[in-house]
């Protein structure tokens, strides 16, 4: 049976973005801040809100596999997990160029680039993934925590440069537009979407147990879940362009198909997609029973992930 039922995630969400949004208060440059137009873009776009899933899925690993540190301790886990969210708050922004997607709605905003123009969003993603690496590479502090500090910051960059989330995007602008079929069509589009999405989140829950000092075998199923978990998500925001509504998602529906853009819905049909995120749930969630030994949080986490309206 499982121990988390929708409300008893939804709590869970709750509990753990605020966590995370105390954590991004933290570390932000204040508002104000010199220069201030780079800094007010950047906390524009991260204080705009959203799902804040990264980071949240940092602190659920850490605790799942047996974080033990001091009050201290969790609170600088919490902003080395805020770190995640600023990378990813990076990429989004970047992602709405008018060199990429082109997009002029992002978390119920318009676009970074509308309002603080181009030059700025540029500058405000570079600055937030260095500010994610000062941190990453900072917390948490002391010597005994140097060797998880490095990896920490070798994963991370790892898994959003050439072989994650920039080699994934670069996939996906080059294949826009292109005629895709067969077997060769849904193995560049699983690669597309583990590398520009998956390797994010897979390194997200990795981190998290990293921080738990978890050994080799439970991480190695950890970044199983994120990979799975990963693509899961990628899948529902093809469906959700698709099948979901501008207000609601607080980004432009409907983008994909306008661009040409190479997702599940383009290359299975809807009720193919829709069958492929099953087929992906059931697998994230054996993955989520590898990692916790029962049906609980990872688990609720998979089918949320699935059914998300946003
Ligand atoms: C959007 O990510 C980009 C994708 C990888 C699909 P999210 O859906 O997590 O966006 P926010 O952070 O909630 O705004
Ligand atoms: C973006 O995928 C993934 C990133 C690495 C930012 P999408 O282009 O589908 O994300 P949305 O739909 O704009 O949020
Ligand atoms: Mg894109
Ligand atoms: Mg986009
Ligand atoms: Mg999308």
């Amino acid at each position: 049976m499982t121990t988390f039922s929708p409300e008893t995630l939804r709590l869970h969400l709750a509990a753990q973005r605020e966590v995370v949004e105390e954590a991004l208060a933290r570390v932000l440059p204040p508002e104000g801040a010199s220069p201030a137009l780079l800094t007010s873009a950047m906390r524009y776009s991260v204080l705009a809100g959203g799902k804040r899933l990264r980071p949240v899925l940092c602190l659920a690993l850490a605790d799942i596999c047996g974080f033990a540190g001091s009050g201290a301790e969790r609170a600088e886990v919490a902003e080395a997990a805020a770190a995640l969210e600023l990378i990813h708050t990076y990429s989004l922004i970047h992602d709405d160029l008018p060199c990429m997607d082109d997009d002029s709605l992002r978390r119920g905003r318009p676009t970074c680039h509308v309002v603080h123009g181009e030059a700025m969003a540029l500058l405000a993603g570079d600055a937030l993934q260095t500010l994610g690496f000062e941190i990453l590479s900072s917390r948490p502090a002391g010597e005994s925590c140097a060797g998880t500090r490095a990896e920490a910051a070798s994963m991370v960059a790892r898994a959003i440069g050439v072989a994650g989330m920039a080699g994934g995007q670069a996939l996906d602008l080059v294949e826009t537009g292109r005629p895709h079929g067969g077997e060769e069509g849904r193995t560049l589009l699983r690669r597309i979407h583990a590398l520009k999405t998956g390797r994010l989140l897979a390194v997200s829950a990795s981190l998290g147990a990293l921080y738990a000092g978890a050994p080799p075998s439970l991480r190695l199923e950890v970044e199983r879940y994120g990979e799975r978990l990963g693509l899961l998500f990628q899948i529902a925001d093809d469906l959700l362009d698709v099948t979901g509504d501008t207000a609601t998602l607080g980004k432009t529906a409907g983008k994909d198909s306008a661009q040409a853009k190479l997702t599940y819905p383009s290359l299975f049909g809807l009720e193919g997609a829709r069958a492929e995120l099953d087929r992906v749930l059931r697998q994230t969630r054996e993955a989520a029973l590898a990692v916790e030994g029962r049906d609980g949080l990872l688990s609720a986490l998979a089918t949320w992930a699935g059914q998300r309206d946003r």
